[in-house]
């Protein structure tokens, strides 16, 4: 009946004076919801009566759209979001309920704090978009995290069977070959710890090495490339890469106001994620011309081979496709960032809590001691016997809440979810933070305890635990994070004690929001086993 962009500048028209019509908040906006007069209330039942006939006129929906607070003229609720948006979002949870929409800028956004309707939503294709955004536009349509339609899923399906074939997908099957990458990681990994503490350094900051040792796993998967901590130009990547996350944060505001890009931080921070997306672009590219130079279609020795050589053969085909060169280097910036931040910081969220917690940390150190025993390296196959390393592992995610908001989706088309409409082109946010902190589902929410994991002394995983997502747009790094965390952490605490260093007080349990939650800087004291462990 209409375009996606008429009808968005309907709904625009039409959202404009529902705005207009509430009296400004009197203190500060941050609790504007909770300020609003029975006057604005009765107004906006009104209104939104008003949007059931929109709906039925422009969509033909009978639905009506979903409850929310005001906001305030132009920039809707956006000026009263504050730092930790996930908290933010939460709190009105508790007054919308598990769906609820709010605007930000110039867009709608339904935020769903419930499991069973995120899955609802996210195994339908319709929900399967992402946004069109003033940041992804930085991307030019390439990659897999941020592009949707016929180049995603192709590309999507593609990366999966790479994943899949180089033994990233499966906790059995395949996988001997990325183990033994990984476990070598391990062993420099310890062996740089290692030689840190004997030069006399007792507490340090872990993160660098976790990042180096994270990197040169999902690097040698990507395209056979390991790193030394001590490479500029690896140096560099990393920090471009970190830095991206903590820009994105700070640019976010750009995807619902465009006019944003005039503030002179946000406008730093956009105009730096270009700046570094080239940079990064130009090393990736370097990597795909030498694979070019020595690709040998019989061995294929990683993801970017496996790509050239898909490439080549849809060419010659002459089949229509969405590979290409540019394609390849934005889905290698993809997943090598996702590969090096989540992971990294999962396994720091892991020392922190297991250094704050060390009766936690010793009973895992008795499983890994009666399981695999000291002096022997730890290996996926003992995961199976070890429920308690898995249970922690879990409770990590939970607890962190790294990917707090999951990843933001749009509706292709308009749809309807729990007897809502919901328009073409609205943005879904997944609160996966209300879910992970829900006190009805978890007791003690803000307490770290892996045992919540455990029935009978077996993992149960509750349904409604979803920290890669669900559905179509899943991550695809699930296992591959489950078998890093497994091995570094086992051998980490195979070999040391983590105490918080002598004199220090414990740090807080406090993140740096950012589009992937890190915990803030701590430094952690390290205590060689075979001299005594602190817990005999
Ligand atoms: C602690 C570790 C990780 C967590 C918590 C995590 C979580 C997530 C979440 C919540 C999403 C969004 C899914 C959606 O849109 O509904 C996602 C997407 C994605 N993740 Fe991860 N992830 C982690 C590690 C990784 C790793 C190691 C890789 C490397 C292969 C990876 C690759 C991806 C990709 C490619 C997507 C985009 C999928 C798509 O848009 O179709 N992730 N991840």
């Amino acid at each position: 009946m209409f375009s996606p962009a008429q009808h968005y500048t309907i709904i625009l028209i039409y959202e404009g004076p529902r705005c207009w019509m509430f009296p400004p908040p009197k203190r500060r906006p941050n609790t504007c919801d909770t300020h609003v007069s029975k006057w604005a209330e009765a107004t906006y039942k009104f209104t939104n009566k008003f949007s059931t006939v929109k709906e039925l006129y422009f969509t033909g929906s009978r639905l009506p759209l979903p409850p929310g607070p005001y906001g305030i003229p132009i920039l809707g609720y956006l000026p009263f979001v504050g730092h930790d948006f996930h908290l933010r979002l939460t709190e009105l949870g508790k007054k919308y309920g598990s769906i609820y929409q709010i605007h930000l800028g110039t867009k709608r956004v339904v935020v769903i704090n419930d499991a069973r309707l995120i899955k609802e939503a996210f195994r339908q294709q319709v929900f399967s978009g992402r946004p069109d955004t003033e940041l992804t536009r930085i991307l030019q349509g390439y990659g897999i995290v941020n592009t949707d339609g016929a180049l995603w899923k192709e590309q999507r399906a593609f990366l999966h069977s790479v994943l899949r074939k180089l033994g990233a997908k499966s906790m059995i099957l395949g996988r001997d070959c990325l183990e033994l990458k990984i476990r070598s990681q391990v062993q420099i990994f310890l062996n740089d710890l290692k030689s840190t503490i004997r030069n006399k350094q007792s507490s340090i900051n872990i993160r660098p090495y976790l990042a180096c040792a994270a990197s040169n796993v999902i690097g040698s998967l990507l395209m056979s490339m390991t790193f030394k901590s001590s490479d500029r130009k690896f140096r560099r990547i990393i920090e471009l890469m970190e830095e991206g996350f903590r820009l994105f944060a700070i640019a976010m505001p750009v995807n619902f106001f465009p006019l944003f890009r005039f503030v002179p931080l946000v406008n730093y921070a956009y105009r730096k994620m270009q700046t570094n997306r080239d940079e990064t672009s130009g090393y990736f590219h370097e990597i795909v011309e030498e694979h070019r130079q020595t690709l040998d279609p019989e061995h294929i020795r990683d993801f970017v081979d496996a790509y050239l050589v898909q490439h080549d053969r849809i060419k010659e085909s002459g089949q229509d496709s969405f590979f290409s060169e540019k394609q390849l280097i934005q889905v290698m910036n993809d997943i090598f960032s996702a590969g090096l931040e989540n992971v990294t910081s999962t396994i720091e969220w892991a020392v922190l809590f297991l250094m704050l917690n060390p009766k936690i940390q010793q009973q895992i150190q008795t499983e890994i001691d009666q399981v695999i025993g000291q002096g022997k390296e730890a290996k996926l196959a003992d995961l199976e016997q070890m429920p308690y390393m898995e249970a922690t592992f879990w409770e990590i995610l939970r607890r962190s809440n790294i990917v707090a908001l999951g990843n933001t989706h749009s509706t292709l088309e308009d749809s309807s979810l729990a007897g809502y409409s919901i328009p073409a082109t609205t943005n879904i946010l997944p609160n996966l933070y209300a879910i992970n902190m829900d006190p009805e589902l978890w007791e003690n929410p803000e307490e770290f305890n892996p045992d919540r994991f455990l029935r009978n002394g077996r993992v149960h995983r509750p349904e409604y635990f979803i920290p890669f997502s669900v559905g179509r747009r899943m991550c695809l790094g699930d296992i591959l994070t489950k078998m890093e965390v497994f091995l570094f952490l086992t051998s980490l605490l195979q070999q040391f004690d983590l105490k918080v260093p002598d004199g220090e007080r414990p740090p807080e349990v406090a993140s740096i929001v950012s589009a992937s939650m890190a915990p803030r800087p701590f430094k952690v004291s390290l205590v060689e086993r075979s001299n005594g462990s602190m817990f005999k």
